[in-house]
């Protein structure tokens, strides 16, 4: 199973274990992780599941699709890495992601 740690905008350090085909979005739900609201449930329709992917994770995790990028333009605190962790699909290949999580969804 990949692990995927998530780092809260204060520093705090959440390790969880995902599942291969859910999203990084609804791992942290699941697993109780602060700081991803998630309003739409995954549509992709509220960015209120904003998160940083760690610079080493990017390539890994790919690149926002043109409706991701869209709605992106919502949050707050946009960065080159910002994704919304709906559109993140957890894979294998993940393990050991690194997520960090932005002070505007407490
Ligand atoms: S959960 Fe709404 S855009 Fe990701």
């Amino acid at each position: 199973m990949p692990t995927i740690k998530f780092i809260s905008h204060d520093g705090v350090e959440t390790d969880v274990e995902a599942k291969a085909g859910d999203s990084v979005m609804s791992t942290a739900i699941d697993n109780g992780v602060s700081g991803i609201v998630a309003d739409c449930g995954g549509a992709c329709s509220c960015a209120t599941c904003h998160c940083y992917v760690d610079e080493d994770w990017t390539e890994k995790t790919g690149e926002a699709t043109d409706v991701e990028l869209q709605m992106l333009d919502f949050v707050l605190d946009q960065k080159p890495n910002s994704r919304l962790s709906c559109q993140i699909v957890v894979a294998d290949e993940l393990d050991g992601l690194v997520i960090h999580l932005p002070a505007s969804q407490i």
